[in-house]
């Protein structure tokens, strides 16, 4: 889809949706490559192949399950995205927004979103986690908003503020939880590229200089659609990978990233479940 589907469409893929499970979702959680193992712990969950559900951009990618899993986890009533689809994967930022706007009509009051990606902060490393604190939308700024179109004011403004892009509280429950549970919890500005090449060393110095700390391919569209629906974001990276500052640094791969995913996925998990017992 290239432009806005009417309200109606999301609202009767929801509504496609509850008739097949028990109770509402109130916590959507997306989850990034090779994260799917966060979604282990739902328990009694119905799953939706996205295949199943009409119109929900698929993955093709390696590393995401596709499917919607809905289910119990830490006294809440989680929908959970093991895998989510990608602007390179040749998916319309409206068809980004589909997902985020589905779970907003199933009910969701607080939307989770987390990702690999590579490290430009100089003292990060492959493994570490990241609270997203802010981004930086350079896809976005170069023209591609899942909110470009007419604007339907019965899901938000036309012009919506971005000052808490990620929710102060639930970033407070994040640092909370890490502590508690001794996870070093990195913290950093993610830049969206559209991807699918990594970055040249010059694209990770400049990058470096807009103020970035994390750089990947997805989470940004889903986050202004979020918020555009003014729903509070949670965002977390994971580290998976070192962006390289010269032709002679090892290349970034895609196995790379999902054996590292996999290491911080255990993690990742923790910390989501201590947020939603606290929440
Ligand atoms: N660059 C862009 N996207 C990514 C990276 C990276 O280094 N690692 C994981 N996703």
């Amino acid at each position: 889809m290239q432009q806005q589907p009417p309200r109606s469409l999301y609202q009767s893929i929801a509504a496609y949706i509850r008739g097949q499970i028990e109770e509402r979702p109130d916590v959507g959680i997306i989850l990034g490559s090779g994260l799917g193992i966060v979604a282990s712990r739902v328990e009694e969950g119905v799953v939706f192949p996205y295949e199943t559900l009409p119109f929900w951009p698929r993955s093709g990618v390696e590393g995401h399950q596709g499917e919607l899993v809905i289910g119990r986890w830490a006294g809440h009533v989680v929908a959970v995205m093991r895998g989510r689809a990608h602007y390179y994967e040749g998916h319309s930022m409206v068809d980004l927004a589909l997902p985020v706007r589905v779970l907003h009509a199933l009910g969701i009051k607080h939307l989770v979103v987390t990702n690999a990606a590579g490290g430009l902060d100089p003292a990060f490393h492959a493994g570490d986690l990241m609270l997203i604190t802010d981004h930086i939308n350079l896809v976005g700024m170069a023209g591609l908003s899942p909110l470009r179109g007419p604007n339907d004011p019965v899901l938000g403004p036309r012009f919506p503020d971005m000052r808490q892009a990620y929710d102060a509280n639930l970033a407070g429950l994040a640092r909370s939880v890490a502590k508690e549970k001794l996870i070093t919890l990195r913290e950093g500005v993610y830049v969206m590229v559209a991807g699918p090449v990594f970055e040249t060393p010059a694209d990770i110095r400049f990058l470096r200089l807009i103020g970035a700390d994390a750089v990947g391919m997805s989470t940004v569209p889903e986050v202004v659609t979020a918020r555009h629906l003014d729903l509070p974001v949670l965002g977390l990276s994971g580290i998976t990978n070192v962006a390289p500052l010269s032709p002679d640094d090892d290349p970034t791969t895609h196995e790379e990233v999902l054996a590292t995913a996999q290491v911080i996925g255990p993690r990742m998990r923790t910390l989501i479940e201590g947020v939603l017992e606290r929440l």
